[in-house]
């Protein structure tokens, strides 16, 4: 019986697309993926889980990543992601340096590389750094001897894909290459969640009949698990742009709560009490309102930069402005955040011994890519702080974030190790183990008068200040002892 996908192929009267000439084949389709990184590694370990059917094969061009991910002690931390790849691995899911030969032997290829924002030349600062895209897009045609779909997973700038067609188009082998977009929704810490039941799973192509056939393709892969009505297609640029405005419209959320932290501050409102009245609005929902010492994490900021990138190139200056705001208010939060530290201990943090509880982005992962403490640590350290840093997950990046940095700065994995000794502590991450510890026990440790600063809101404040701390949260009162 023949798929779909086989039945256009034969009435277009022009055979079966490569991918499908594979029945002899153990594996009904071979898939490769180029990059093995945060996204990369999780999304083609669930496609690996619940299809058994398909070969994957992750490749990168980090020997030390790819041991990793072949060993007990995964590269990445992400709550269930052991499991996923503990029982397809060796199965049907490969982690490989040979990039070569993944290129050759695959049909699928799942392009996964990281697209930081451009530190140099042109658009610095703003626009996405492509050269790793680029080059895997000359790999692909250099080492290609089949046909082959090429699926963006990278968070690409709109129109991207019209490049990669381009530079793959430019082979005098005959092949052709058929450039999907399909933008990666999952959040971290919540990866293995968003990958089994997403929202949605977005695909985009182009309209022509063999991108339409390359886009059944992958609907076909992701209809394994994800019910057909979550699975939506588009144009391939409105794909490409759905992405970045998905995460625009996020963060532009948390820098709208942010800045209304300020204004609850000085007006002696509760930002939790504003948030939960007008979250209660069914049109605007209560998700995503916590108000915190500012977003992390490697795509908003580089998203909406992206965006504000655009935006210029089309000479849309007010829209560009407009979401360039939520940048702005975002690194005035951490601003906010170090001068009222600095005010409320009396003005000076030299020589002072301040923990931060947390340096990852967010809780329940190790990452701390934009991390608010990393800006933190180094402000706190041009006022000659003497900074203790703990987090469960996230000490090694953290030391790697701040290498060559100067200053005081030390590890220590015991948060009660970590805030003895210590003026005051500052909530970085929203960890679930720091609203468990046993504050009355470190506040006897810590040097008085002891501070509290919440960046995230989880801790009990009233009953931190009956203990004796002076605790200042965001956009609540603070309460103190003077
Ligand atoms: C985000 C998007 O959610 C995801 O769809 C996309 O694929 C990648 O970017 P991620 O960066 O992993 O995911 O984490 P997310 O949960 O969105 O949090 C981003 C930052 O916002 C974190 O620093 C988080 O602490 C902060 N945040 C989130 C808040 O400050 N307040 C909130 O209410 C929610
Ligand atoms: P993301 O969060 O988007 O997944 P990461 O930085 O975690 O980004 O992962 C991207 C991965 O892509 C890294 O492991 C990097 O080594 C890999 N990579 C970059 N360029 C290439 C390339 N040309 N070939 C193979 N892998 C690459």
């Amino acid at each position: 019986m023949l798929t779909s996908v086989q039945k256009v192929f034969k009435t277009q009267n022009c055979g079966l697309p490569p991918w499908e000439i594979k029945s002899e084949m153990p594996f009904k389709r071979k898939i490769l993926c180029i990059g093995a990184g945060y996204v990369g590694g999780p999304t083609m370990a669930m496609i690996a889980f619940k299809c058994s059917q398909y070969k994957v094969t992750v490749v990168d061009i980090n020997p030390e990543r790819i041991a990793r991910w072949n060993s007990d002690d995964l590269p990445i931390y992400e709550p269930g992601l052991d499991e996923v790849v503990r029982a397809a691995r060796g199965r049907n899911l490969f982690f490989s340096t040979e990039i070569e030969k993944g290129i050759r032997d695959s049909d699928v290829i799942f392009v996964s590389v990281n697209t930081p924002t451009k530190t140099f030349g042109a658009g610095a600062g703003m626009a996405a750094d492509l050269q790793y895209w680029d080059k895997t897009a000359r790999e692909i045609r250099k080492h290609s001897q089949s046909s082959k779909i090429i699926v963006e997973k990278s968070t690409l700038p709109v129109k991207t894909a019209q490049a990669m067609e381009r530079i793959l188009a430019c082979g005098d082998n005959g092949l052709c290459f058929d450039v999907l977009s399909n933008p990666e929704f999952l959040a971290e810490g919540n990866a293995i969640k968003d990958l089994e039941n997403p929202d949605r799973v977005l695909i985009g192509s182009s309209q022509t009949t063999e991108g339409l056939l390359a886009r059944d393709v992958l609907v076909e892969i992701y209809a394994n698990w994800v019910p057909k009505n979550k699975i939506i297609t588009s144009n391939i640029w409105s794909s490409e742009l759905s992405k970045l405005v998905a995460n625009a419209f996020l963060a532009q959320r948390i820098s709208s709560v942010n800045s209304i932290s300020a204004l609850c501050e000085k007006a002696d409102a509760d930002i939790q009490e504003v948030t939960r009245a007008v979250g209660m609005d069914s049109r605007v929902g209560n998700k995503f309102l916590n108000a915190s010492v500012g977003f992390g994490g490697s795509c908003f900021k580089k998203d909406i930069l992206n965006l504000v990138y655009i935006c210029r190139h089309y000479d849309l200056k007010e829209v560009a402005d407009y979401w360039e705001g939520v940048v702005r208010i975002n690194d005035y939060q951490k601003e906010r955040f170090i001068l009222n530290m600095l005010h409320v201990m009396f003005n000076t943090l030299a020589g002072k011994k301040i923990c931060l509880l947390g340096f990852a982005f967010k809780a329940d992962t190790g990452d701390t890519r934009e991390s608010p403490a990393i800006r933190i640590t180094k402000r706190l350290l041009e006022e000659k702080a003497d900074l203790v840093i703990t987090d469960p997950k996230a000490i090694d990046n953290a030391k790697d974030d701040l290498k060559g940095v100067t200053g005081s700065i030390s590890y220590v994995e015991d948060p009660y190790e970590a805030a003895a000794g210590c003026c005051a502590i500052a909530v970085m991450t929203e960890w679930s183990l720091y609203k468990e510890l046993d504050y009355r026990e470190i506040y006897r440790k810590m040097a008085k008068p002891a501070f509290v600063f919440d960046g995230r809101n989880i801790l009990d404040h009233p009953a931190l200040h009956e203990i004796g701390f002076n605790v200042f949260p965001i956009g609540k009162p603070s309460l103190t002892h003077f």
